[in-house]
Protein backbone atom coordinates (compact mmCIF):
# COMPACT_ATOMS: atom_id res chain seq x y z
CA UNK A 1 0.00 0.00 0.00
CA UNK A 2 1.41 3.20 -1.01
CA UNK A 3 1.79 6.35 1.58
CA UNK A 4 -1.20 8.07 -0.61
CA UNK A 5 -3.70 5.36 -0.29
CA UNK A 6 -2.44 5.11 3.46
CA UNK A 7 -3.38 8.27 4.10
CA UNK A 8 -6.88 7.72 2.88
CA UNK A 9 -7.83 4.77 4.81
CA UNK A 10 -6.67 6.99 8.04
CA UNK A 11 -9.36 9.59 6.85
CA UNK A 12 -11.66 7.28 5.82
CA UNK A 13 -11.68 5.58 9.41
CA UNK A 14 -11.57 9.04 11.30
CA UNK A 15 -14.24 10.17 9.11
CA UNK A 16 -15.90 6.48 9.96
CA UNK A 17 -15.25 7.01 13.98
CA UNK A 18 -16.60 10.34 13.83
CA UNK A 19 -19.80 9.91 11.79
CA UNK A 20 -21.63 9.31 15.96
CA UNK A 21 -20.48 13.88 16.23
CA UNK A 22 -16.93 14.71 16.71
CA UNK A 23 -17.11 18.54 17.20
CA UNK A 24 -13.68 19.78 16.02
CA UNK A 25 -14.63 23.76 16.92
CA UNK A 26 -12.70 25.17 14.46
CA UNK A 27 -10.35 27.80 16.23
CA UNK A 28 -10.70 26.27 19.27
CA UNK A 29 -7.37 27.39 21.45
CA UNK A 30 -4.68 24.41 22.21
CA UNK A 31 -4.61 23.30 25.56
CA UNK A 32 -1.47 25.45 27.23
CA UNK A 33 0.59 23.06 28.82
CA UNK A 34 3.20 24.06 30.82
CA UNK A 35 6.92 22.31 30.05
CA UNK A 36 7.59 20.85 33.79
CA UNK A 37 10.92 23.26 34.25
CA UNK A 38 8.99 26.29 33.53
CA UNK A 39 6.49 25.98 36.56
CA UNK A 40 7.42 28.71 38.94
CA UNK A 41 4.13 28.70 41.05
CA UNK A 42 5.12 27.51 44.86
CA UNK A 43 1.76 26.11 45.79
CA UNK A 44 2.24 24.09 42.23
CA UNK A 45 5.90 22.93 43.01
CA UNK A 46 5.38 22.24 46.33
CA UNK A 47 2.62 20.20 45.27
CA UNK A 48 4.02 17.94 42.52
CA UNK A 49 7.79 17.56 44.62
CA UNK A 50 7.18 17.74 48.75
CA UNK A 51 3.97 17.39 49.80
CA UNK A 52 3.91 13.30 49.53
CA UNK A 53 6.60 13.53 52.13
CA UNK A 54 6.38 16.58 54.28
CA UNK A 55 2.80 16.90 54.11
CA UNK A 56 0.11 18.40 52.32
CA UNK A 57 0.00 22.02 53.93
CA UNK A 58 3.59 21.35 55.03
CA UNK A 59 2.26 19.07 58.11
CA UNK A 60 1.41 16.22 59.25
CA UNK A 61 3.65 14.14 57.02
CA UNK A 62 6.06 11.81 57.34
CA UNK A 63 9.14 14.12 57.50
CA UNK A 64 9.37 17.25 59.65
CA UNK A 65 6.56 19.76 58.81
CA UNK A 66 7.96 22.83 57.01
CA UNK A 67 4.69 24.98 57.77
CA UNK A 68 6.39 25.64 61.65
CA UNK A 69 7.49 29.30 61.83
CA UNK A 70 9.85 28.44 64.37
CA UNK A 71 11.64 25.96 61.86
CA UNK A 72 11.95 28.28 59.13
CA UNK A 73 12.83 31.82 61.14
CA UNK A 74 15.53 29.26 62.69
CA UNK A 75 16.92 27.16 59.28
CA UNK A 76 16.48 30.58 57.06
CA UNK A 77 15.81 30.31 53.51
CA UNK A 78 19.57 29.69 52.15
CA UNK A 79 19.87 26.72 54.23
CA UNK A 80 16.32 25.66 53.17
CA UNK A 81 17.49 26.28 49.61
CA UNK A 82 20.76 24.38 50.17
CA UNK A 83 19.20 21.03 51.44
CA UNK A 84 16.47 21.27 48.72
CA UNK A 85 18.69 21.22 45.90
CA UNK A 86 21.47 18.73 47.66
CA UNK A 87 19.16 16.50 49.25
CA UNK A 88 20.04 14.89 52.55
CA UNK A 89 22.06 11.99 51.47
CA UNK A 90 21.79 8.46 53.54
CA UNK A 91 18.11 9.50 54.03
CA UNK A 92 14.73 9.75 51.86
CA UNK A 93 15.11 13.60 51.54
CA UNK A 94 15.88 13.86 47.76
CA UNK A 95 18.45 16.14 45.85
CA UNK A 96 16.20 17.94 43.87
CA UNK A 97 18.41 20.38 41.77
CA UNK A 98 19.60 19.43 37.84
CA UNK A 99 23.05 19.71 39.08
CA UNK A 100 22.33 17.20 41.97
CA UNK A 101 21.15 14.93 39.09
CA UNK A 102 16.92 16.18 40.29
CA UNK A 103 14.29 17.20 38.14
CA UNK A 104 14.49 21.21 39.54
CA UNK A 105 15.94 23.82 37.87
CA UNK A 106 17.70 26.17 40.52
CA UNK A 107 15.28 28.87 39.88
CA UNK A 108 12.62 26.32 41.00
CA UNK A 109 14.63 25.72 43.87
CA UNK A 110 14.51 28.85 45.11
CA UNK A 111 11.07 29.28 44.24
CA UNK A 112 10.46 26.72 46.86
CA UNK A 113 12.69 27.83 49.72
CA UNK A 114 11.60 31.37 49.48
CA UNK A 115 7.81 30.19 49.15
CA UNK A 116 7.73 27.89 52.28
CA UNK A 117 9.33 30.79 53.53
CA UNK A 118 6.74 33.19 52.94
CA UNK A 119 3.79 30.63 53.14
CA UNK A 120 4.07 29.79 56.37
CA UNK A 121 7.01 32.16 58.22
CA UNK A 122 6.41 34.40 60.44
CA UNK A 123 8.55 37.36 61.96
CA UNK A 124 7.21 36.92 65.15
CA UNK A 125 8.08 33.28 65.42
CA UNK A 126 10.81 33.42 67.98
CA UNK A 127 9.01 35.48 70.51
CA UNK A 128 11.90 37.86 71.15
CA UNK A 129 14.36 34.25 71.78
CA UNK A 130 17.19 34.13 70.11
CA UNK A 131 17.65 30.40 68.87
CA UNK A 132 20.77 28.51 69.15
CA UNK A 133 22.37 27.81 65.84
CA UNK A 134 20.80 26.23 63.34
CA UNK A 135 23.69 23.68 62.24
CA UNK A 136 26.12 22.55 65.55
CA UNK A 137 29.49 23.59 65.47
CA UNK A 138 30.78 21.53 68.37
CA UNK A 139 31.28 17.86 69.11
CA UNK A 140 28.54 15.91 71.69
CA UNK A 141 28.98 14.33 74.46
CA UNK A 142 26.49 11.34 74.70
CA UNK A 143 26.74 10.90 79.04
CA UNK A 144 25.93 14.71 78.88
CA UNK A 145 23.30 14.32 76.25
CA UNK A 146 21.85 11.37 78.44
CA UNK A 147 21.39 13.66 81.67
CA UNK A 148 19.95 16.13 79.66
CA UNK A 149 17.45 13.66 77.77
CA UNK A 150 16.30 12.72 81.73
CA UNK A 151 15.72 16.26 82.30
CA UNK A 152 14.02 17.64 78.81
CA UNK A 153 12.70 15.12 76.93
CA UNK A 154 12.00 11.41 79.28
CA UNK A 155 8.39 12.56 80.65
CA UNK A 156 7.40 12.25 76.98
CA UNK A 157 9.78 9.84 74.90
CA UNK A 158 10.17 7.75 77.73
CA UNK A 159 13.51 6.83 80.51
CA UNK A 160 15.22 4.85 77.45
CA UNK A 161 13.66 6.31 74.44
CA UNK A 162 11.51 3.87 73.30
CA UNK A 163 8.31 5.61 73.74
CA UNK A 164 5.06 5.97 76.18
CA UNK A 165 1.36 5.52 75.81
CA UNK A 166 0.22 7.37 78.26
CA UNK A 167 -3.54 8.68 77.62
CA UNK A 168 -3.20 11.34 74.46
CA UNK A 169 0.35 10.96 74.58
CA UNK A 170 1.65 8.56 72.23
CA UNK A 171 5.66 8.58 71.21
CA UNK A 172 7.89 6.18 68.84
CA UNK A 173 10.98 5.34 69.65
CA UNK A 174 13.58 7.31 68.94
CA UNK A 175 16.15 4.99 69.74
CA UNK A 176 15.56 2.22 67.40
CA UNK A 177 18.39 1.65 65.26
CA UNK A 178 15.38 1.63 62.04
CA UNK A 179 14.69 4.99 62.91
CA UNK A 180 17.91 6.22 63.43
CA UNK A 181 19.07 4.98 60.05
CA UNK A 182 16.91 6.90 58.43
CA UNK A 183 17.37 10.61 59.72
CA UNK A 184 21.04 12.52 60.14
CA UNK A 185 21.99 14.41 62.93
CA UNK A 186 20.84 17.53 61.10
CA UNK A 187 17.35 16.10 60.66
CA UNK A 188 17.33 15.23 64.87
CA UNK A 189 18.62 18.42 65.87
CA UNK A 190 16.03 20.37 63.76
CA UNK A 191 13.18 18.53 65.06
CA UNK A 192 14.72 19.29 68.79
CA UNK A 193 15.25 22.92 67.93
CA UNK A 194 11.99 23.71 66.29
CA UNK A 195 9.70 20.89 67.83
CA UNK A 196 6.56 19.63 65.81
CA UNK A 197 3.77 22.03 67.03
CA UNK A 198 0.92 19.66 65.35
CA UNK A 199 1.88 16.37 67.04
CA UNK A 200 3.02 18.09 71.03
CA UNK A 201 5.79 18.52 70.59
CA UNK A 202 7.91 21.43 72.00
CA UNK A 203 10.90 23.43 70.60
CA UNK A 204 14.17 24.30 72.26
CA UNK A 205 12.30 26.94 74.30
CA UNK A 206 10.53 24.42 76.18
CA UNK A 207 7.35 24.89 77.87
CA UNK A 208 9.30 27.41 80.68
CA UNK A 209 7.16 26.32 83.31
CA UNK A 210 8.10 22.45 83.05
CA UNK A 211 10.59 20.64 85.00
CA UNK A 212 13.16 22.19 83.80
CA UNK A 213 11.94 25.89 83.45
CA UNK A 214 14.11 27.07 81.00
CA UNK A 215 15.49 26.41 77.39
CA UNK A 216 17.26 23.73 75.97
CA UNK A 217 21.24 25.06 74.80
CA UNK A 218 23.08 25.17 71.80
CA UNK A 219 25.06 22.05 73.81
CA UNK A 220 22.58 19.99 75.44
CA UNK A 221 20.97 19.93 71.87
CA UNK A 222 24.40 18.65 70.68
CA UNK A 223 25.00 16.87 73.66
CA UNK A 224 21.25 14.94 73.26
CA UNK A 225 21.75 14.52 69.64
CA UNK A 226 25.18 12.81 70.10
CA UNK A 227 23.34 10.46 72.78
CA UNK A 228 20.72 9.29 69.70
CA UNK A 229 22.93 8.70 67.69
CA UNK A 230 24.87 6.59 70.14
CA UNK A 231 22.18 4.21 69.32
CA UNK A 232 23.06 4.09 65.81
CA UNK A 233 23.86 0.56 64.55
CA UNK A 234 26.22 -0.48 61.37
CA UNK A 235 23.34 -3.07 60.41
CA UNK A 236 20.12 -1.41 61.15
CA UNK A 237 17.29 -3.88 60.70
CA UNK A 238 18.75 -6.88 61.23
CA UNK A 239 18.68 -7.97 65.25
CA UNK A 240 22.40 -9.45 65.27
CA UNK A 241 25.38 -7.48 63.80
CA UNK A 242 27.47 -9.77 61.42
CA UNK A 243 30.37 -11.46 62.91
C1 LIG B 1 5.56 17.37 75.85
C2 LIG B 1 5.98 16.12 75.28
C3 LIG B 1 7.29 16.06 74.54
C4 LIG B 1 8.53 16.45 74.99
C5 LIG B 1 8.88 17.06 76.32
C6 LIG B 1 9.45 16.09 73.94
N1 LIG B 1 8.80 15.53 72.88
FE1 LIG B 1 9.62 14.79 71.20
N2 LIG B 1 7.78 14.38 70.46
C7 LIG B 1 6.61 14.49 71.16
C8 LIG B 1 5.52 14.02 70.35
C9 LIG B 1 4.06 13.95 70.76
C10 LIG B 1 6.09 13.65 69.10
C11 LIG B 1 5.33 13.10 67.88
C12 LIG B 1 5.03 11.64 68.06
C13 LIG B 1 6.17 10.79 67.61
O1 LIG B 1 6.70 11.08 66.53
O2 LIG B 1 6.56 9.83 68.30
C14 LIG B 1 7.51 13.89 69.22
C15 LIG B 1 8.42 13.64 68.22
C16 LIG B 1 9.80 13.64 68.39
C17 LIG B 1 10.75 13.21 67.40
C18 LIG B 1 10.41 12.76 66.00
C19 LIG B 1 10.04 11.35 65.98
C20 LIG B 1 9.60 10.95 64.58
O3 LIG B 1 8.85 9.99 64.49
O4 LIG B 1 10.01 11.57 63.62
C21 LIG B 1 12.00 13.33 67.97
C22 LIG B 1 13.34 12.99 67.32
C23 LIG B 1 11.81 13.84 69.29
N3 LIG B 1 10.47 14.03 69.51
C24 LIG B 1 12.82 14.09 70.18
C25 LIG B 1 12.65 14.73 71.41
C26 LIG B 1 13.73 15.12 72.27
C27 LIG B 1 15.21 14.82 72.02
C28 LIG B 1 13.18 15.77 73.34
C29 LIG B 1 13.89 16.45 74.49
C30 LIG B 1 14.80 17.51 74.11
C31 LIG B 1 11.74 15.75 73.13
N4 LIG B 1 11.46 15.13 71.95
C32 LIG B 1 10.81 16.29 74.01
C33 LIG B 1 6.47 14.96 72.44
C34 LIG B 1 7.48 15.48 73.21
C1 LIG C 1 10.70 11.10 49.62
C2 LIG C 1 10.43 11.97 50.75
C3 LIG C 1 10.77 13.43 50.64
C4 LIG C 1 10.44 14.32 49.65
C5 LIG C 1 9.70 14.04 48.36
C6 LIG C 1 10.92 15.61 50.10
N1 LIG C 1 11.51 15.50 51.31
FE1 LIG C 1 12.41 17.00 52.34
N2 LIG C 1 13.02 15.68 53.74
C7 LIG C 1 12.69 14.34 53.78
C8 LIG C 1 13.32 13.74 54.92
C9 LIG C 1 13.20 12.28 55.34
C10 LIG C 1 14.06 14.75 55.55
C11 LIG C 1 14.93 14.61 56.80
C12 LIG C 1 16.35 14.38 56.35
C13 LIG C 1 17.31 14.30 57.53
O1 LIG C 1 17.24 13.31 58.26
O2 LIG C 1 18.10 15.24 57.71
C14 LIG C 1 13.84 15.95 54.79
C15 LIG C 1 14.41 17.17 55.08
C16 LIG C 1 14.10 18.35 54.45
C17 LIG C 1 14.60 19.64 54.85
C18 LIG C 1 15.59 19.90 55.94
C19 LIG C 1 15.01 19.85 57.32
C20 LIG C 1 16.08 20.25 58.30
O3 LIG C 1 16.53 19.40 59.07
O4 LIG C 1 16.50 21.42 58.26
C21 LIG C 1 14.06 20.56 53.99
C22 LIG C 1 14.29 22.06 54.01
C23 LIG C 1 13.25 19.84 53.06
N3 LIG C 1 13.29 18.50 53.36
C24 LIG C 1 12.54 20.43 52.03
C25 LIG C 1 11.90 19.71 51.03
C26 LIG C 1 11.31 20.31 49.87
C27 LIG C 1 11.25 21.80 49.60
C28 LIG C 1 10.83 19.29 49.11
C29 LIG C 1 10.20 19.37 47.74
C30 LIG C 1 10.97 20.04 46.74
C31 LIG C 1 11.11 18.05 49.82
N4 LIG C 1 11.76 18.34 50.98
C32 LIG C 1 10.75 16.78 49.37
C33 LIG C 1 11.90 13.67 52.87
C34 LIG C 1 11.44 14.19 51.69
Amino acid sequence: MNLRWLNLSLVAIVAGLCSGGCHVAPGRPEAVVTRPDQVTDFRVLYKQNCAACHGEDGRYGDAISLDNPAYLAIAGTANIQKVTADGVPGTLMPAFAKSQGGMLTDQQVAVLAQGVVTAWGRSSALGGHTAPPYASSTVGDPAAGEKAYTTFCASCHGADGTGVVQGKLHTGSIVDPSYLALISNQGLRSLILAGQPHEGMPDWRFDLQGPAARSLTDQEITDIVAWLASHRVTTPGEFYPHS
